[in-house]
């Protein structure tokens, strides 16, 4: 499918989603006419995953559903593939630090590469959630800290059932 400028991509694994990529995800929402969560599906990745794609998908959605140009969708392979299949001309990611940005330009230079029409867009984080990552709301979750202002409320019971201690 031909790319379409008012179609975006949010991309990740959201293992599990928290109020950082909602941000983003809610940003974009405003600035394209579709924007599609795409929420990794690989139950071989490395390390594996907390939840499961369904879970996943099923947080980001119930998260997602006072915004009605949300799609949320399962992928595996090559982001841009992907982006290309459904007609996605943006991939929208939230930075964070300078970390993120390292990690990000290597992976722009390589999807550039693989499809060059496909633009790749980024938003600063909100400074509030700056701070806030998948990972660390895990290991807060697993030694018993509040997590209840940077996840939704289903994902703060969710993580404290499987990850607490
Ligand atoms: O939430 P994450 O784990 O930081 O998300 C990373 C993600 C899914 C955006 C990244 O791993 C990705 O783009 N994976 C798809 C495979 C791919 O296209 N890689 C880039 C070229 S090697």
């Amino acid at each position: 499918m031909a790319p379409d400028n008012r179609v975006a991509l949010c991309p990740g694994t959201f293992d599990p989603v928290t109020y950082g990529h909602l941000d983003v995800i809610a940003r974009a929402s405003a600035m394209y006419d579709k924007v599609i969560v795409a929420v990794v599906n690989l139950p071989w990745r490395k390390g594996g995953t907390v939840f499961s794609t369904e879970e996943r998908i099923g947080f980001v959605r119930n998260a997602t559903s006072d915004l009605p140009n949300i799609e949320v969708e399962p992928f595996r392979g090559l982001l841009v593939a992907f982006a290309l299949e459904r007609g996605a001309m943006a991939i929208v990611k939230g930075l964070r630090a300078i970390s993120d940005f390292e990690y990000e330009l290597e992976m722009n230079q390589l999807n550039r590469r693989q499809a060059p029409d496909v633009e790749s867009v980024y938003l600063m984080a909100s400074a509030k959630y700056s701070f806030l990552s998948s990972s660390g709301v895990k290991e807060l979750a697993t030694f018993g800290g509040d997590i209840t202002d940077l996840v939704p409320h289903e994902v703060a019971g969710a993580l404290q059932e499987r990850l607490g201690r």
